[in-house]
């Protein structure tokens, strides 16, 4: 049985910092084991640029290289993993045909390979012949047609092979899909963007904006629709050659998007020596690092009405302790709801936040896929990874 699974952890000098991707893998694996599976787990780790030089390919795959995965995954399961110390290859086939049933084992990191990203038909073909059947539970890797998440199960469906989504993305599925199609009772539906790009979240905006009754905007993003407005956006972060998208999006939304009315400003983006709130002009020599409180207390009441959420972004700098304010009042706005609002946090930069800032519990849903759940909401319930097992 070949799962591939998403364990792309972030890691610290070979140091797992938050080990959530795996636990959430977990139901799958051991329900596979129970059944007496033999159990092939295939991930991808960070990114390894092969178009780069030989040396700095080497330094990539050096850093993200799985072998800490296998020894967590065994601490969390309570039996040994073994490990492919390559995704591919004489190895690789040996520890398979080695191994017993409901025992497990990790391929090395599935970017290893210049034909992952690609779909290469020869690699996918390579890890269908592992298996006599394929499941699907990385639901961050779901956005990618990649050929470990759509190769092999192109490759083992035209043989009539089994395929199947794990229980992770099923409930990330489920949960997400009540956010594409909108049922009359889940109103209003509010959803929260930040970030730092207007350009990364056009899409998500579109779509947001036929199926929501309210956008709430915060973050550097807010600062490229301040300018097309017409205010002072000082040295924030600005996308100009996005002013245009800003106007007309802000022209149609139907007074739906609503925008900070004011901004926690610094100096300098690291080693400030000045910080001041400001109301929509951000000074020369200044820029955006937060949203202000009386956005945050604007957003507050908002979300307060809100009977279903979709949060993807933070409000501001979180890494920084003085810019957390904003993203705290909107975790804080929703913990309040409780069980009256069905809440989702879209993964990524947000939903790492929510947990550090202890508000995970607070939600009906912390996805673990930031891109993969955008594109859900983009392609009113699509991805590609998904798509292919159904
Ligand atoms: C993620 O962390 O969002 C997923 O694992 C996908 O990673 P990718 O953006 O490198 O494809």
């Amino acid at each position: 049985m070949l799962v591939r699974v998403d364990f792309n952890v972030p890691l610290k000098g070979g140091a797992i910092r938050d080990d959530n991707r795996i636990v959430q893998a977990l139901p799958t694996i051991k329900t596979l084991i129970k059944q007496g599976a033999k159990v092939i787990l295939c991930s991808h780790l960070g990114k390894v640029k092969h178009k780069e030089a030989p040396e700095v390919v080497a330094e990539q795959k050096k850093k993200n290289d799985l072998a800490p995965v296998a020894k967590r995954l065994g601490e969390l399961l309570g039996q040994n993993v073994k490990f492919a110390s390559l995704p591919r290859g004489e190895e690789v086939n040996q520890l398979v045909s080695s191994l017993n049933d409901g025992e497990v084992l990790l391929l090395q990191n599935t970017r290893y390979e210049p034909g992952e990203e690609k779909n290469k038909e020869d690699l996918a073909m390579d890890w269908a012949k592992l298996a006599d059947a394929y499941v699907m539970d990385a639901f961050g890797s779901a956005h990618r047609a990649h050929a470990s998440t759509y190769g092999v199960p192109a490759l083992l469906k035209k043989e009539n092979k089994p395929v199947a989504i794990g229980y992770l993305v099923k409930k990330e599925v489920d949960n997400l899909m009540r956010c594409v199609e909108v049922k009359p009772t889940d109103r209003p539906y509010i959803a929260i963007l930040g970030g730092l790009k207007v350009s990364d979240k056009i899409k998500v905006i579109e779509s947001l904006l036929k199926k929501c009754d309210k956008i709430l905007i915060g973050g550097a993003m807010a600062f490229t629709f301040q300018k097309a407005l017409g205010h002072q956006t000082g040295n924030s972060p600005v996308e100009d050659e996005q002013l245009e998208y800003a106007r007309n999006c802000l022209k149609n939304a139907n007074g739906k998007i609503v925008l900070p009315v004011d901004a926690v400003v610094t100096n300098a983006f690291e080693g400030w020596t000045d910080k001041k709130t400001v109301e929509l002009e951000v000074p020369a020599g200044y820029q955006g690092m937060d949203i202000g409180p009386k956005t945050a207390e604007l957003f507050a009441s908002e979300i307060a009405k809100a009977k279903m959420i979709f949060w993807n972004g933070p409000m501001g700098v979180f890494e920084q302790k003085d810019f957390q304010a904003g993203t705290k009042a909107v975790c804080e706005a929703i913990a309040k709801l409780g069980n009256n609002c069905f809440s989702v946090c879209g993964g990524g930069d947000s939903a790492a936040a929510v947990k550090e800032f202890g508000y995970k519990d607070k939600f009906a849903h912390v996805s673990t896929g930031g891109g993969a759940s955008l594109e859900m909401i983009e392609n009113d319930g699509h991805l590609p990874g998904v798509d292919i097992i159904k």
